[in-house]
């Protein structure tokens, strides 16, 4: 069983339909901890020695945001630039986090489409996230195919209510061990093809 920290952003949490549902989705599950980061630091006054604390204590860390200007809200990079100190996130010395699992979960207003090189934002998520994903690097985690939910301005509610089910397996199967990260590798996202991550396995809870 692995314990798993959500780091949540969102700067408007009362407008928010999506990354609202997918929060709700896994606010109940044992061995999850949801880290609300504009609830908690309202002033942007980040506690280092507690965001370490946290950090130290859980196996996977999910970074869940809405996709602002092609990168993270403000005070996630602003957790960033504090929290992940050298020599203690990363440097010679820098071990606390090695190991440990990276998932970022964002939805972003454009369309999958429009996330290609002929698309109209000319760069993939995943290149996108390239910032995120050598972050891990440095810290010696172990960065993951990132959870995506693409076009939020015209999503149904039923759509949303899918993604946020997907959403849960997936928290449960990283905790539980449950997912087939070789297979999830293969993918642009970890939400592409469920079945196929899963191989089989059964998720409870
Ligand atoms: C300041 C700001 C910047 C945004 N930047 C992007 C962006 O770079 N790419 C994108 O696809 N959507 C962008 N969006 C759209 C949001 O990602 C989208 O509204 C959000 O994911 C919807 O989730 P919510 O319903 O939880 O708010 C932006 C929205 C705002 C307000």
């Amino acid at each position: 069983m692995r314990h798993v920290l959500i780091l949540f952003a969102h700067p408007a949490f009362e407008r928010s339909r999506v990354q609202r549902r997918l929060l709700q989705a896994v606010q109940d599950l044992p061995d999850v901890t949801i880290h609300d980061l504009y609830e908690a630091y309202p002033n942007f006054d980040i506690d280092i020695d507690h965001e370490q604390r946290l950090l130290s204590k859980h196996d996977v860390i999910v970074l869940q945001h809405p996709f602002f200007w092609y990168s993270v809200p403000a005070i996630l990079k602003q957790w960033e630039d504090l929290a992940l100190e050298h020599g203690w996130a990363y440097g010679s010395q820098g071990n606390a986090l090695s190991g440990k699992y990276m998932l970022t979960a964002i939805s972003t207003g454009g369309a999958a489409a429009a996330y290609r090189r002929e698309g109209h934002n000319r760069f993939t998520i995943r290149e996108l996230l390239a910032p995120i994903e050598q972050t891990a690097m440095l810290c010696k985690m172990i960065y993951l195919p990132p959870f995506v939910v693409h076009g939020t301005h015209l999503i149904t509610d039923a759509e949303i209510a899918a993604e946020a089910a997907a959403y849960r397996q997936i928290i449960i199967g990283l905790r539980d061990d449950l997912i087939n990260l070789e297979a999830a590798r293969r993918f642009t996202a970890i939400n592409t093809d469920l079945e196929a991550i899963f191989a089989g396995e059964e998720v409870r809870g």
